[in-house]
């Protein structure tokens, strides 16, 4: 069996930055704390425990030491409360976000009631929800569109995650509830690449394997993508998850991982299916040639 891997797969710039700046955070004097899961992965959540950065869901829980924020930001209250607790502020937002929760605090200043295109409960979307002082609509689909009242002044962010062509349907719908619409483009590629990437693989093998957090929805979204393209995808969390029976009789699959999956947790995937194909228990015909 031929292996291939998506050519944009795992790790995002924003999550990669984050990772590299939590590890870079250690410190043997003070605790460090990661406001929520660094990343939607529970081996990396683990890795960073052994490394002495522990998680915590709330501010209240982190007594003393280092704060680390997460790629998906945070409201401007986190850092206030985290300034007035003495806590060292490790800011690990990504750029993309920051843009986004900067874009949503102007056109408050300016006037525009905000709208927000993405998942209501995003831990991202409400961080951004927050800049604009908690006065942003969510609207996720055509039908949540629908539903807002005309406003004279409307100004659009998107949760960077969002997919385009649903923002672009959504947009239209926006334009007829308002007198002035304000679009800010704040849609992230890393998600359309690996989306595209992994469909494009899909394309040219018998079966995909898709790596990531349960939880994690990018990483959903990849084996839906694939499935909803009429190919064959598994999604795992780790190598222990792989079946032999997935491969039997197949000539080539492909790997491709969410924008949170640790390079490591991919190639100790590759590394057990290419044992799994080597150790294939082939039954022999008399006198013909077994490899492996
Ligand atoms: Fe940032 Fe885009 Fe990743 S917004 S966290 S680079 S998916």
């Amino acid at each position: 069996m031929k292996i291939y891997m998506a050519e944009h797969r795992g790790f995002c710039y924003g999550v990669k930055r984050a990772v590299d700046m939590a590890l870079n955070s250690v410190d043997k004097d003070r605790p460090v704390h990661t406001l929520g899961p660094i990343i939607h992965n529970p081996q990396m959540v683990s890795h960073l425990k052994h490394k002495g950065i522990e998680s915590a869901d709330k501010l209240e829980d982190i007594p003393a030491g280092k704060v680390i924020i997460r790629s998906h930001g945070v409201g401007p209250d986190v850092y206030l409360k985290a300034k007035d607790k003495n806590l060292e502020i490790v800011d690990a937002t990504c750029p993309h976000v920051k843009k986004a929760q900067q874009a949503a605090y102007e056109l408050l200043k300016s006037g525009y009631q905000v709208v927000i295109v993405g998942e209501c409960h995003h831990p991202e979307v409400q961080s951004i929800i927050a800049w604009s002082n908690n006065q942003a609509k969510v609207v996720e689909t055509p039908d949540e569109a629908n539903q807002l009242p005309h406003y004279p002044r409307l100004g659009v962010v998107s949760q960077t995650t969002f997919a385009a062509d649903e923002f672009q349907t959504i947009i239209s719908i926006l334009k007829t509830k308002c007198d002035e619409l304000k679009i800010e483009r704040t849609i992230c590629t890393a998600t359309d690449l690996r989306q595209k990437a992994a469909i494009d693989l899909a394309k040219k093998v018998d079966v995909m394997i898709v790596v990531g957090g349960k939880s994690s929805a990018n990483t959903a979204r990849l084996a839906s993508v694939c499935r909803d393209a009429g190919h064959k995808a598994y999604h795992i969390e780790s190598a222990s998850e792989l079946k032999s029976e997935w491969f039997a009789g197949v000539q080539s699959a492909g790997i491709t991982a969410g924008a949170s999956t640790p390079d490591w947790v991919i190639e100790e995937v590759y590394a057990k299916m290419e044992q799994m194909t080597m150790n294939e228990v082939v039954t022999p015909e008399p006198g013909s040639i077994v490899k492996g």
